[in-house]
C-alpha cells in the first residue's frame, strides 16, 4: 500500500515537473526578447499577443527570423511606433545579423552592449529619438555593413574608429546633432558607396582621404559648418590618388562655409549626375574641366564667389538639366550651342555680370521652365523662340531681361 502511495506520488511528481518545463522551456532567446520588451511601451498587440512563452522558441514571432539552430538572426520590427528603450539584453543574441527598429519613437542611449552583438551587419534605427554618442565599441563590430541611424538626436564625434569598418556600404547619419570632424579613417572604408552626413554641426575640413572611396556613389554632407577647400584632388596635393571617384554620381555640399577653388579634378568624375556646391564662399573660375561631365544634369553653383566665364564645354552636355548660378559675379556671353541643349529646364543667371545677346534660338529644341536673367547686362531682344506656349514673363524696366518664364 505504501509502496503504490509512493509510486503515485512520484507520478504526481513527475506531471508535476513536465508541465514546468513546458512552461519554461521557452529558449533563451526567447525569454531575452520577453525581457528586451519589457522596456518598451505602447507595443502594439499584434506584437504583444505573438511575443508570448507558449513556444519553445520565439522563431514564429512577430518580426523575428531564425537561422536551423533557432538562433534569433533578424529583429524587425519597422513602423510599430514603439517607445522606450533599448535595453543592454540585446547583447544576448550572438547570431544577430540585423537589428531593424526604424521609424519608432525609441529614445535614450544606443546600448554600448550591443557592441556584443558581432555578427551584425545591418543596423537600422533610423526615424527615432535615440540621443547620445554613438558608442565606439558599436564600430568594432567587423561586419557592419548597412547602418542607418538617420534622423534621430545623436550627438558628439563621429566615432574615429570608423575607419575599422571594412564591409561597410551605407553609412547615413544625416538629421542628427553630430559635431566635431569628419574623421579621416573613415578613407578606410574601401567599401562604402553612400556616405549621407548632412544635416549635422560637423565642422573642420572634409578629410582627403574620401579620395580613397573608390565605390563612393553619393557624397552628402549638405547644411553643416564646413570650412576649408573642397578635398577632392585639391590644388593638386594627392595627384596619384585623385581621379579614382568613377562612380561618384551625387555631390552634396551646399550650405557650408566652404572657400577655395572647385577643384578641376572633379571633371574626372565621369560618373557625376549632380554638383551642388551653392551657398558657401568658393571663389575663381568654374573649371573648364567640369564641361566633361557627360552625365551631369544639374549644376547649382549660387551663392558663391566666382567669376569668369561659364566654360563653353558645359552648354554642350547633353543631359544638363538645371544649371543654377546666381548671385557670382560670373561674366561672359551666351553661346548659341546652349539652344540644343534639349533636356534643358531651368537656367537661373540672376545677379551676375553676363552681357552680350540672348540666343534667338534659345528653348526651341526643349521645354524651359525657369529662366532668370535679371540683373545682368544684356542687351538686345528677348528671343522670339520664347514668346509661345503658356508663359509668364516679366520684362524689368524696359530692359530685355527676362525673370521668370514658364511653358509647361
Ligand atoms: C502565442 O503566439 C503564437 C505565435 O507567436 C500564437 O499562434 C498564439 O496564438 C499565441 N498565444 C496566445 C495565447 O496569444
Ligand atoms: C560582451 O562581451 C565581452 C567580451 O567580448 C564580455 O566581457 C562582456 O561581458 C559582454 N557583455 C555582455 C553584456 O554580454
Ligand atoms: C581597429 O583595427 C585595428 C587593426 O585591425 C585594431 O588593432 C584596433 O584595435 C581597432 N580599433 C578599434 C577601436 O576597434
Ligand atoms: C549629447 O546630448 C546629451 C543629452 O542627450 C548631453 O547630455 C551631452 O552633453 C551631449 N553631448 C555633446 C557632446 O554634445
Ligand atoms: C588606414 O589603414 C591603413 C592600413 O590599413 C593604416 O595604416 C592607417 O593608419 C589607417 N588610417 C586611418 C586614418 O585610420
Ligand atoms: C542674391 O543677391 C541679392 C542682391 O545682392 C540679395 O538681395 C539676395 O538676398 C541674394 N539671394 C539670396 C538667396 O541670398
Ligand atoms: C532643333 O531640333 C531640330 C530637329 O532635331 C534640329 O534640326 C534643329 O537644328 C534644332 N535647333 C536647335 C536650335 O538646336
Ligand atoms: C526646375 O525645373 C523643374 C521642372 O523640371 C521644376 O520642377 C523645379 O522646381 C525647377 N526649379 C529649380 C529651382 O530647379
Amino acid at each position: 500500500m505504501q509502496l503504490y502511495l509512493f509510486i503515485f506520488f512520484l507520478l504526481l511528481l513527475l506531471c508535476f515537473s513536465v508541465s514546468i518545463s513546458n512552461v519554461s522551456s521557452l529558449s533563451s532567446d526567447g525569454v531575452a526578447l520577453l525581457s528586451l520588451s519589457k522596456r518598451w511601451t505602447s507595443v502594439p498587440a499584434s506584437i504583444s499577443s505573438s511575443w508570448n512563452a507558449s513556444g519553445s522558441t520565439p522563431c514564429e514571432w512577430v518580426g523575428i527570423e531564425c537561422d536551423n539552430d533557432h538562433n534569433v538572426v533578424s529583429l524587425k520590427l519597422t513602423g510599430y511606433g514603439i517607445s522606450g528603450q533599448l535595453g543592454p539584453e540585446i547583447s544576448r543574441f550572438r547570431y544577430l545579423k540585423t537589428l531593424d527598429l526604424s521609424v519608432n519613437k525609441f529614445s535614450g542611449k544606443i546600448p554600448t552592449e550591443l557592441a556584443n552583438c558581432s555578427l551584425l551587419e545591418n543596423l537600422d534605427l533610423y526615424e527615432n529619438g535615440f540621443s547620445g554618442e554613438i558608442p565606439e565599441s558599436l564600430f568594432a563590430i567587423p561586419a557592419l555593413a548597412y547602418v542607418h541611424l538617420y534622423s534621430n538626436r545623436l550627438n558628439g564625434s563621429i566615432p574615429g574608429n570608423v575607419g575599422n569598418l571594412s564591409e561597410l556600404v551605407h553609412l547615413y547619419l544625416y538629421e542628427n546633432q553630430f559635431s566635431g570632424v569628419t574623421p579621416s579613417s573613415i578613407g578606410n572604408c574601401s567599401k562604402l558607396e553612400d556616405l549621407y552626413l548632412a544635416e549635422n554641426q560637423l565642422i573642420g575640413e572634409l578629410p582627403k582621404s574620401l579620395n580613397k572611396l573608390e565605390n563612393l556613389v553619393y557624397l552628402d554632407v549638405a547644411i553643416n559648418s564646413l570650412e576649408g577647400s573642397i578635398p577632392l584632388g585639391s590644388e593638386g596635393t594627392i595627384p596619384s590618388s585623385f581621379g579614382q571617384l568613377k562612380y561618384l554620381s551625387i555631390l552634396y555640399l551646399p550650405l557650408n562655409h566652404l572657400s577655395g577653388k572647385i577643384p578641376p579634378e572633379l571633371g574626372k568624375c565621369e560618373s557625376l549626375k549632380e554638383l551642388l556646391l551653392y551657398t558657401n564662399q568658393l571663389v575663381g573660375e568654374i573649371p573648364r574641366e567640369l564641361g566633361m561631365l557627360t552625365q551631369l544634369e544639374d549644376l547649382k553653383l549660387f551663392e558663391n564667389r566666382l567669376t569668369g566665364e561659364i566654360p563653353v564645354g558645359i552648354w554642350k552636355i547633353q543631359s544638363l538639366q538645371h544649371i543654377l548660378v546666381y548671385n557670382n559675379s560670373l561674366t561672359g556671353e551666351l553661346p548659341v550651342v546652349m539652344t540644343e541643349l534639349k533636356q534643358l529646364k531651368n537656367i537661373s543667371l540672376f545677379n551676375n555680370l553676363f552681357f552680350g545677346v540672348i540666343p534667338q534660338t534659345l528653348g526651341i529644341n526643349s521645354s524651359l521652365w525657369l529662366l532668370d536673367f535679371t540683373n545682368n547686362k544684356f542687351t538686345g531682344k528677348i528671343p522670339s523662340s520664347l514668346c509661345r506656349g503658356k508663359q509668364v514673363m516679366e520684362v524689368e524696366s524696359g530692359f530685355q531681361s527676362i525673370s521668370r518664364y514658364h511653358t509647361f
